[in-house]
């Protein structure tokens, strides 16, 4: 073990981190990255196959942003935006993301983080709701195995008992419905679009059941990107909204992973047919050099805001970093970025490769269900491909294919037993297939541990 390594056990307080497994093992301490790569502290190299946390779209040392981070910082620091306070990039930033919105956006406010962002989702829902007279409108609906981060709010909407867990979560507020996993959830011989009728059914059910004046918003990812890459089976929003139009509920989309091109489209709400109220974006945003997030709403959630925060004196929230000028010109720069190198055109040239490389592994043995769209996909291992039947959670199947793939100096994200894949856009076809190479022998090293120790 390096000193950095026994320091850190001593030290640091891991996030989102098995810490029982964490004083047996070890961290994994990395120490730089250049492009799609990284190296750890002994000199070992990478492929980052999952672009940090779904995040470093154009990898990494990007010489662009640093210059634009060091021009920033030497030009002015920080300034905040309370009480009427400006800068020129947050100013640009909202601009230009009022322009990319896939819907007819108003005004942008920023945060630090896809958790920040949507607590202030929120927090806006309520207070819209209270500045025109329907304070009863308070409870959101997420849906189970989503990921919409971890504040005391949004570690609720989260649906993930992890999340929950020890924490006293979900808050009284949060409601949960169905998640769209056509995979494990859909009954034998049922379509996609008669699975979806029935998740919008099962929706509308929880509405009547609840009191359709007191829900104030639906908050849905495109894709359900930490809950396993689950994809949502054909017609799914449409069924879905036409239930929440009924209800005058508001759709908040999390963009946190799809936003900025993942999927294929400018935003994943285009590639699913979603018709957001609201959108909350973060990771791409910057390519994740520096934290920054990004709520957008709607003329008609904002100008209520106006003179109700008038009455109280205040619209009393926000953050020390909201807008901080050196992560809003990094940001601004990442767009500008994705348009000068046409990198959306580029994932979209990548997608046929990278897609047939990874449904190519669905016969594998281990492999129950190979799933993705855009450059993000993920393939489910299962004990017995017939069944679907699934390893017991406790063995950690996928742990073990993660450790086994980096191994093979590929990093991937098991989610219980899904192993994700969410590369840099910057990938190229020769590098895709390298790493569908490394991921095919991380997956036969797991088969062959599993046959050694009888799981199957
Ligand atoms: C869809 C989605 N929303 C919100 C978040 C939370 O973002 P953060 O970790 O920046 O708080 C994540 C993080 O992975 C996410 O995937």
């Amino acid at each position: 073990m390096t000193d950095i390594e026994a320091l850190d056990l001593k030290r640091l307080f891991h996030p989102n981190t098995n810490l029982a497994v964490l004083h047996k093992s070890g961290p994994f301490v990395l120490a730089r990255g250049e492009g799609i790569h990284v190296w750890d502290d002994h000199g070992n190299k990478y492929i980052e196959g999952m672009a940090g946390l779904w995040c470093t779209t154009l990898g990494y040392g990007d010489d662009e942003l640093a210059q634009t981070a060091y021009e920033q910082i030497k030009t002015l620091s920080f300034t905040h935006l309370f009480a009427g306070k400006s800068h020129e990039p947050a100013v640009r930033l909202a601009d230009k993301l009022v322009e990319l919105a896939p819907f007819a956006a108003s005004k942008v406010f920023f945060g630090n983080s896809g958790s920040d962002g949507n607590d202030t989702q929120i927090k806006l829902v309520w207070y819209y709701h209270n500045a025109i007279g329907k304070p009863k409108k308070k409870k959101i609906i997420s849906r189970q195995k989503a990921y919409h981060g971890v504040t005391l709010a949004t570690a609720g909407l989260t649906g993930l008992a992890p999340f929950h867990k020890n924490f006293d979560v979900p808050l009284s507020f949060i409601r949960h419905t169905d998640c769209p996993y056509y995979y494990r959830n859909a009954e034998p011989g049922e379509s996609e679009a008669d699975y979806a009728t029935r998740l919008a059914e099962n929706l509308e059910k929880l509405i009547l059941a609840e009191d359709p004046e007191t829900i104030a918003a639906f908050i849905a990812e495109p894709l359900m990107g930490v809950g396993g890459v689950l994809l949502p089976p054909a017609t799914y929003f449409d069924k879905i909204q036409k239930v929440l139009e009924k209800y005058e509920i508001l759709l908040i989309d999390d963009e946190v992973i799809c936003g900025f091109g993942r999927t294929g489209n400018l935003w994943g709400a285009q590639t699913f047919g979603m018709k957001p109220t609201t959108l909350t974006a973060a990771k791409a945003l910057s390519s994740a050099y520096l934290p920054i997030s990004a709520v957008i709403v709607p003329d008609f959630l904002y100008d209520p805001l106006i003179e109700a925060s008038g009455q109280v004196g205040l619209f009393g929230h926000g953050f020390t970093y909201s807008g901080h000028p050196v992560a809003a010109a990094v940001a601004l720069k990442t767009l500008q970025i994705y348009e000068e190198r046409k990198l959306y055109d580029h994932v979209r040239r990548m997608t046929p490769r990278f897609q047939s490389r990874l449904h190519a592994l669905a016969e594998h043995p281990l492999v129950g269900e190979a799933r993705g769209v855009g450059l993000v996909g993920a393939c489910e291992l299962v004990k017995s491909k017939e069944t679907k039947e699934a390893f017991d959670a406790k063995l950690a199947v996928g742990a073990k294919c993660m450790a086994l793939c980096q191994n093979h100096g590929l990093i991937v994200r098991a989610i219980g037993d899904a192993v994700a894949l969410c590369p840099p856009y910057i990938v190229t076809e020769a590098q895709i297939d390298d790493i569908f190479d490394r991921f095919a022998r991380g997956l036969d090293d797991t088969l062959e541990w599993a046959n050694k120790e009888k799981l199957l």
